[in-house]
């Protein structure tokens, strides 16, 4: 079997990528070791920035988003038991973010795969890439008891932080940069309609929570815990009183509580890989890098990365240059950088960290007075929050 790009992962990156490829008439393989129904049920993101909504309706797989999506003109910082508005359309030049799960984006797109007919195999085993640096490059998997090769012109690395891609590179070949923070998030679904129109990031003297939704019957939740929490030790009982007490404002506004559907925790990190590229595998999305969630960048990153490979790709076909291809990692490491730092940024801004002094406290505070209060600062966060721009104009 050959295919022009042989994809591993069929998270938000590899399906994107699947389907800007199909767009621009390359053909690729996507390869991925959960099942189906497991990817599509994977409780994850939910901000979608403006360009990563712009890029699925440009794509032609907007059209459920456009419906279900809930756009966010704004959203809430919140301390010392008060509630901050931040307009993000009046700083940005009227953009918007969009609420609409990570896992109805991967179903949206899956649909889309499906509907072109070409290969996405689910729960693949023993996925092996070798001659990255040649021209035919492989993949190796077992696919219903059968041993599989791919030969690619190009092999994508859409597997995500523990895939197997980025540690298939030999080790002077790639440099990783990476930090651990001494937390994670608990986060719950829960059966009960929005109490708020716009998200929530409170910093609080028990810690980080947040309030998010993902329609108009879901509320979503989360709270800084220890980083090996045991979700286990957690009564449902236990979630709401730890939330009602970080979240609820003077003015008496708290989430409405109801049936808890979900809950987990996730650890968090910064990490970067560099360069994105090895020979003819190009890393995208969390195989790359991973940020930690506070800005609501992961998902985004992934888009932004796989566009500017798909349109490497297309140049590359289209017999025009390497151009792109050759700048991918300088291009897309630019803008993950800045990601990075305002993710870094939201995270010690709105977390408790062990060991913090009432002084620690009281700084972080007026900080957060000053940024709420400063429509320079306010527009900082704003633009960031909102998606910085590629720095490039791609064809
Ligand atoms: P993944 O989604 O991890 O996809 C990788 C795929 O590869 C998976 O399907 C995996 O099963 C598959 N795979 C792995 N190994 C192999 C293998 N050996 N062979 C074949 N397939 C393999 N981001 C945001 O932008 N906004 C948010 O609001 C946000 N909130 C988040 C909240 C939480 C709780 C978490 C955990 C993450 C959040 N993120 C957010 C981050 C976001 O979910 C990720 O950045 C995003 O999933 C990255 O997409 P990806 O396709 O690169 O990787
Ligand atoms: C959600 C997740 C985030 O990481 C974030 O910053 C905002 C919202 C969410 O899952 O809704």
């Amino acid at each position: 079997m050959h295919t022009q790009v042989g994809i591993i992962g069929a998270g938000p990156a590899g399906l994107l990528l699947g389907h800007l490829l199909h767009l621009e008439g390359i053909d690729s393989v996507i390869v991925e070791n959960r099942s189906r129904d497991y990817v599509i049920e994977r409780v994850r993101a939910g901000v979608l920035e403006q360009g990563t909504v712009d890029l699925m309706i440009r794509m032609g797989v907007g059209e459920r988003l456009r419906r279900e999506g809930l756009p966010h003109q704004g959203l809430y910082f919140s301390f010392a038991g008060r509630r901050h508005h931040i307009n993000l359309a009046e700083l940005t030049g009227g953009k918007t973010i969009t609420v609409y799960g990570q896992n109805e984006v991967v179903r949206d797109l899956i649909d889309a795969r499906t509907a072109t007919g070409r290969p996405l195999h689910f729960e693949v085993g023993h996925v092996t890439i070798h001659d990255m640096d040649s021209e035919r490059s492989k993949i190796r998997f077992e696919h219903n008891g059968r041993e599989e090769e791919i030969t690619c012109d190009f092999i994508a690395g859409c597997d995500g932080f523990h895939g197997i891609c980025r540690p298939s590179i030999p080790e002077g070949s790639i440099k990783h940069y990476e930090r651990e923070y001494p937390f994670g998030w608990l986060g719950i679904l829960a059966e009960a309609a929005p109490s708020s129109e716009e998200l929530v990031y409170t910093y609080h003297h028990r810690g980080f929570a947040l309030f998010s939704m993902r329609s108009p019957k879901i509320t979503r939740l989360y709270f800084q815990v220890p980083p090996e929490e045991d979700i286990a030790n957690w009564s449902d009982d236990a979630i709401w009183d730890e939330m009602l007490q970080r979240l609820t404002t003077r003015d008496g506004w708290q989430p409405a509580i109801g049936p808890i559907v979900q809950k987990g925790v996730t650890p968090m990190r910064s990490f970067v890989a560099e360069p994105m590229r090895y020979g003819r595998l190009f890393l995208a999305g969390d195989s790359a890098h991973i940020v930690p969630p506070t800005g609501a960048k992961g998902l985004n990153l992934a888009a932004t990365d796989v566009m500017v490979l798909a349109s490497g790709l297309a140049e590359y076909y289209a017999g025009r240059s390497t151009r792109l291809l050759d700048d991918y990692s300088d291009i897309c490491l630019r803008r993950v950088w800045k990601a990075q730092r305002f993710s870094w940024w939201m995270t010690q801004t709105l977390h408790r960290f062990p060991g913090e002094s009432e002084f620690d406290y009281r700084r972080q505070l007026a900080d957060l007075d000053y940024i709420t209060g400063s429509r320079a600062a306010m527009t900082s966060l704003a633009e960031n929050y909102i998606g910085l721009p590629l720095d490039i104009q791609l064809a």
